[in-house]
């Protein structure tokens, strides 16, 4: 997958990718923030970033001036909240050194499009952890609408309990955002 955007890139990761995944995996604010431990070592990022690729399911955000790898966004097809066919469910993490640009809204917005315009997918789902005001607000941004909150949704690595908020888009819904905006235009 390659999508251009206005400042990123959106392809597939590659193995020589962990050097750059490794500078901002390892930061307490990043991985934390969406359920994981921060990447201890270098080897363990070569490992993690191994798994991504066999996965399929992560891709890369590369910001284009600077021609570096800078974030993820996960599209998943299994494990999905709704139990039919045709749900993705969006995950995605940034270097804290480029938070509060945009980037991410970019991102989602990108994907959303490629997923709505290029495959069968009828709903993207995405949640955050409750009180992780960040993400919610890139959800809120890119225009996906609040399902509800979900108790004791995941246990993590450190034994704390979350509740996790839920959000959804229909194809429906935005193609016809995308008319509206058109029109606005
Ligand atoms: C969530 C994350 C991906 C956002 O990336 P980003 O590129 O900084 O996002 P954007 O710049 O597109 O948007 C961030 C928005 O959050 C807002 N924001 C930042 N800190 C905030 C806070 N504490 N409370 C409320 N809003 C906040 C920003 O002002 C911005 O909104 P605005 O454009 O209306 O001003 C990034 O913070 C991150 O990787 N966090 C750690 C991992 C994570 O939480 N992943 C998501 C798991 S669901």
């Amino acid at each position: 997958m390659r999508l251009v955007g206005e400042r990123i890139l959106i392809r597939d990761l590659s193995y020589k990718d962990s050097e750059d995944f490794y500078e901002y995996a390892k930061s307490d604010r990043v991985g934390p923030n969406a359920g994981w431990k921060p990447i201890p070592s270098l080897e363990i990022a070569k490992r993690v970033v191994s798994g991504y690729v066999l996965s399929k399911d992560v891709f890369a955000i590369v910001l284009k001036e600077e021609n570096k790898l800078i974030g993820t966004i996960s599209i998943y097809s299994e494990n999905t909240l709704r139990r039919y066919k045709y749900v993705k469910q969006l995950g995605f993490s940034l270097s804290d050194k480029y938070w509060n640009n945009g980037y991410m809204t970019e991102a989602v917005k990108l994907v959303i499009n490629y997923i709505f315009t290029k495959t069968d997918c009828e709903v993207i789902e995405v949640g955050h952890h409750a009180g992780n005001f960040q993400s919610k607000r890139v959800i809120e941004k890119c225009g996906f609408n609040y399902d509800g909150r979900l108790c004791k949704y995941k246990k993590l690595y450190d034994g704390r309990l979350v509740d996790a908020d839920f959000y959804s888009i229909t194809k429906d819904e935005f193609i016809r955002r995308e008319k509206d905006e058109r029109i606005e235009a």
